[in-house]
């Protein structure tokens, strides 16, 4: 399954954070802890290189916590300030702050030697769509300021939030990047609500995120709805999908006229089920 998708507003707001990253001394970048790889957008680490950065694995609350753990270790073995947070959680995000400190000190003792006082330290906050910013700004500065919402791709103006006197945030847009050079990362975008539903089909990511959980989380999905998911053992193919998605149609009562399992319902339900955490916490991607 390959999905793409660059909207002509993912064009604007990477020109947008070209420019805005002149103005920031850090850069907060949110990525999904349950696709931590793919949602690390290329084209960020591009326009930011050089400015200093810290990584938030958001969405911790949903993903697997020993694959999160492992994500946190490398990152700190390879000299990146990272941790995983729940933003809906302020008592999460205020654990960002002691890591902005560390990594703002060179920055206040520099300032400090040339007579310059009390100037805020600006944070620009980035990440793709739906990866949580507004939801983590919200919480960390403590005010209701930004407009969170669930559609992936819905374009926000350029604000600035004072979080205190020394700490001002950058809110951008998510952006996406034009090509997915391994479609893998498509499928794990798409799954995690990052891409709009509408530009792909949703039989297919169905298909490919059976795949993905009984390889990763064997039986655990067939636990859910209390069905097997044993034929996805022998050959994973679309027949096998298929055959799943309408054992779980069955077992949730989406009946077709004529008694056919309501198979298309079913895929919604699994995609729901997983975004929403309800299949258990779950991880797409685990560091190398
Ligand atoms: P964005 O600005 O990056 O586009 O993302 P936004 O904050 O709008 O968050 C997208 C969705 O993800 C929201 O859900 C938000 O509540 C949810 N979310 C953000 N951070 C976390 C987290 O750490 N854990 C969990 N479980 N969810 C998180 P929504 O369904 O659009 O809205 P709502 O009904 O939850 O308000």
């Amino acid at each position: 399954m390959e999905v793409q998708w660059y909207p002509g507003h993912m064009t604007r707001a990477d020109r947008g954070m070209q420019e805005d990253i002149k103005l920031v001394d850090v850069v907060i970048e949110l990525l999904d802890a349950r696709a931590v790889q793919s949602s690390a957008n290329p084209r960020i680490a591009a326009i930011t290189s050089g400015k200093q950065r810290i990584r938030l694995l958001n969405k911790a609350d949903l993903a697997d916590p020993a694959v999160t753990d492992g994500w946190i270790r490398k990152f700190e073995q390879e000299g990146i300030a990272a941790i995983a947070i729940d933003a809906r959680s302020r008592s999460s995000c205020a654990r960002v702050k002691p890591l902005l400190a560390e990594v703002t000190k060179a920055k206040r003792e520099r300032d400090a030697a040339r007579g310059i006082k009390n100037r805020p330290v600006r944070i620009l906050v980035c990440g793709i769509p739906n990866v949580g910013k507004s939801t983590f700004i919200n919480a960390f500065s403590g005010k209701a300021s930004t407009k969170t919402g669930n559609k992936p791709g819905v374009t926000r103006g350029k604000q600035w939030i004072s979080v205190d006197r020394q700490t001002d945030l950058l809110d951008t847009p998510g952006i996406l990047w034009p090509k997915f050079e391994d479609p893998a990362v498509g499928v794990h975008l798409a799954c995690i609500g990052a891409i709009r539903d509408e530009v792909f089909d949703m039989k297919e990511l169905s298909y490919e995120l059976l795949r993905i959980l009984h390889q990763r989380y064997p039986g655990q999905t067939a636990a859910r709805y209390g069905i097997s998911e044993e034929v996805l053992s022998t050959d994973p193919g679309a027949l096998a999908c298929e055959k799943v998605l309408g054992d779980i149609a069955t077992a949730r009562g989406c009946i077709l006229a004529g008694s056919a399992p309501d198979t298309q319902k079913a895929a919604r339900i699994l995609i729901d089920d997983f975004r929403k955490g309800t299949l258990g916490r779950m991880s797409l991607e685990e560091a190398e």
